[in-house]
């Protein structure tokens, strides 16, 4: 018998990553295509609260001090005034792990979802992104909060640090191809190397998080103004800028170039970046295409999904 169930989609950064960690703008979008999904039924009498995590082929307890699942469990009983019940989670995802597109903070929300669901609750995306948040404190050190915004709210978000997202509607819908390097790449170690270059020569970081900005501040009009195709250069620009922060790799550009050489529309990195995922803009003649070359040029995985 099941309880409650809470689902949570993917996401992808469209613009800004890192320099939203310094107060910068982002935009970003979920992906539906990939998803976390909590169920939660009842356990044995005694049992307390039991997390199967079925891919990862684990089973945490609320004793598992630490333990990102663990955690995200113990703030959401606390927000929602429950003691621990004897009710048991199953956890499943399709979102790769470590590639940037937000598995970490799709499981944390999927599981505040589904309790609170169980106890005949709706939390709101404000509060489902407050306790996410709390939780990706502990896998990245310094999370911007952009993952769990825009997982919580379900929507595109513009995102600047410390203030509440903001949800935008997209007027003219546009198609990007997601290619994946499959190469697991933790954010926290990336962000720990910008903020490394960003010590070392503050002035010249600070100059590359303020052109990315202006790009973001751009991507931001031509979205409401429904020039989606504006996006592609736009992307190029980014990227180069991350290229410059040292988050590419080989792996990444060999994707970007291939997207570019297929006819996407502009190409970038997304997320933590040396490893992870890209993006490319493409439409719906160029979609096939474009997925083909990047699977030709390594991709392990193409998601091709419309933002809007
Ligand atoms: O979780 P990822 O890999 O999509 O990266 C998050 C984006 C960063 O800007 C690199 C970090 C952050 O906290 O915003």
């Amino acid at each position: 018998m099941q309880l409650g169930v809470g689902t949570a989609p993917g996401k992808v950064i469209l613009f800004g990553e890192h320099a939203v960690v310094y107060g910068r703008p982002a935009l970003a979008a979920p992906v539906t295509q990939v998803c976390a999904t909590a169920v939660v039924e009842p356990g044995e009498t005694g049992s307390g609260l039991v997390i199967d995590a079925l891919n990862l082929h684990c089973r945490v307890t609320l004793d598992d001090a630490g333990h990102p699942l663990a955690e995200v469990a113990r703030l959401a009983l606390h927000r929602l005034g429950l003691s621990p019940p004897d009710w048991r989670i199953s956890l499943t995802s399709t979102i790769p792990i470590a590639s940037g597109l937000g598995s970490g903070a799709a499981v944390s929300a999927a599981i505040v979802r589904d309790l609170a669901r169980a106890a005949g609750r709706e939390l709101a995306p404000a509060a489902v992104s407050d306790i996410v948040f709390q939780v990706e404190l502990l896998h990245h050190g310094t999370p911007s909060g952009v993952d769990n915004a825009v997982i919580a709210y379900g929507q595109p978000v513009y995102f600047v640090r410390g203030q509440p997202p903001q949800p935008f509607a997209i007027c003219r819908p546009f198609i990007v191809a997601i290619g994946d390097t499959g190469i697991a790449s933790p954010t926290k170690i990336t962000v720990g190397d910008v903020r490394a270059g960003w010590l070392a020569e503050p002035a010249q970081i600070e100059m590359l998080f303020d052109r990315a900005a202006s790009i973001t501040e751009a991507a931001r009009q031509a979205i409401a103004g429904g020039a989606p195709h504006e996006l592609g250069p736009l992307m190029d620009a980014n990227h180069a800028l991350l290229v410059e922060m040292g988050v590419s790799n080989p792996q990444l550009e060999r994707l970007v170039r291939a997207a570019r050489v297929a006819g996407a529309g502009g190409a970038k990195l997304s997320g933590g970046g040396r490893g992870g995922n890209m993006i490319s803009l493409v439409t719906p003649e160029t979609a096939g295409r474009v997925a083909d070359a990047l699977r030709a040029a390594g991709a392990v995985r193409v998601i091709v999904t419309e933002i809007g």
